[in-house]
């Protein structure tokens, strides 16, 4: 079939058309065949138009599709298109009727492929509709969210308080010089804490350095540093040589508290630790100090507040909040000693300050019912799930 063949067609379908029909219009001589006019004949015509339609039958998606169309429908070399450029070189006579029989063919080609296009575009949006189906019933994924740890939520908190009263928050190194963690603090030097059951050392031995056992050097680096008035909040962590227990670990957080004035009185301290257990337990608590020592102040107390869950009543004990004591044991305080006032150059005959220094772990531990204060540091995200952390 020579119309099936691009190739050998092209020959043929050209060479008339240069040399139409010879000198004078005349049929070519010899009677060779003309190949224009046979590959515009009915049979031929009806030849390309049924290959075309095999072909358009036989690819099966889209990408066949475009390459049957190039061959078959309207590609440069498709045998209708070379056909159509062998009109040009048939006798007048027979240029109209092959033109329609042209036409024709090519119509029934052009409305086949549309017809293919249109199934082989349906089934392919089936196929992606099947493919790139959503299932909205699905459980969603989830990223779990990050939160504040809650002795960061704490600390946040309290500092909110404090700095709304006026207070500024201070920091220190965690590795602290002696002179700092003791000495300055009016520590004599066989002072028990000192001893290395309770402080970490810094190697090489007489560095001078520990790991700070509590976070009053802050008082001292504040004093040193800053004008008076001094009000501040400094919180930060703390290290002693502690065995691990449910309630003991060598790594614990706290927040001192320190005010230098002129005319401060314990009158003040008793205020600023109200508030203090109001930001933490609630309102309407009563506060009790309890004498105690420290070597930084004077006098000395602990702060006990009442307990938020029984408040003291024996009817609503036994309590696990306080073991039924009624009262939360908060932290250490009392009157700046004026021997650490002296020892940052302050005069105490003008000035005079108190300070508080508290646990967080055990704050947070009594506010939230947690019994264990390794919890706090095992990264364990059942524990941290209770504070919206991973959860
Ligand atoms: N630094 C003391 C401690 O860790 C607490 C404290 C701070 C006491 C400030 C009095 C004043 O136990």
């Amino acid at each position: 079939m020579p119309a099936s063949n691009p190739t050998a067609s092209r020959e043929p379908a050209t060479a008339p058309a240069d040399n139409p029909s010879g000198p004078g219009g005349l049929p070519a001589a010899n009677g060779a065949p003309d190949a224009g006019g046979e590959m515009l004949s009915p049979g031929a015509l009806d030849a390309m138009t049924r290959a075309a339609a095999i072909a358009l039958a036989g690819a099966t998606d889209l990408d066949a599709l475009a390459a049957v169309r190039s061959a078959h429908v309207d590609g440069r070399s498709a045998p209708l298109a070379l056909a159509r450029r062998a009109l040009g070189g048939l006798p007048r006579e027979e240029r109209a009727e092959a033109g329609r029989r042209h036409n024709e063919a090519a119509a029934a080609v052009r409305a086949a492929y549309d017809t293919r296009l249109a199934e082989l575009t349906a089934e392919r949006d089936a196929r992606v509709l099947v493919a790139e189906r959503v299932d909205v019933t699905l459980p969603a994924e989830h990223d779990p969210r990050g939160a504040r740890h809650p002795i960061t939520a704490i600390t946040d908190h309290l500092i909110d308080v404090f700095v709304a009263m006026g207070y500024e928050v201070a920091e220190g190194p965690e590795i602290e010089h002696d002179w700092f963690n003791f000495e300055a603090l009016n520590f004599l030097p066989d002072h028990p804490a000192r001893a290395a059951q309770d402080t970490l050392y810094v190697d090489p031995p007489g560095s001078g350095l520990v790991l700070r056992t509590h976070t009053s050097p802050v008082q001292i680096r504040a004093l040193l540093e800053r004008s008076l008035p001094v009000y501040l909040v400094g919180p930060g962590r703390t290290y002693r040589n502690d065995a691990v227990d449910a309630t003991h670990s060598p790594v614990f957080s706290q927040i001192e508290g320190l005010a230098v004035d002129e005319g401060i009185t314990m009158a003040d301290l008793r205020g600023t630790l109200e508030v203090y257990a109001r930001a933490l337990f609630g309102d309407g608590l009563a506060t009790r100090l309890r004498p105690h020592f420290f070597p930084f102040t004077e006098p000395s107390a602990e702060l006990d507040v009442q307990c938020f869950a029984c408040r003291g009543d024996g009817d609503r004990q036994p309590c696990r909040v306080c073991s039924s004591e009624g009262w939360i044991e908060a932290g250490g305080c009392g009157m700046v000693d004026p021997n650490v006032l002296r020892a940052c150059g302050v005069d105490p005959e003008r000035y005079s300050g108190f300070a508080f220094g508290m646990g967080l772990e055990r704050a947070a531990m009594v506010r939230h019912g947690i019994h264990e204060i390794r919890d706090f540091v095992d990264a364990d995200v059942r524990f941290g799930a209770a504070f919206g952390i991973g959860g």
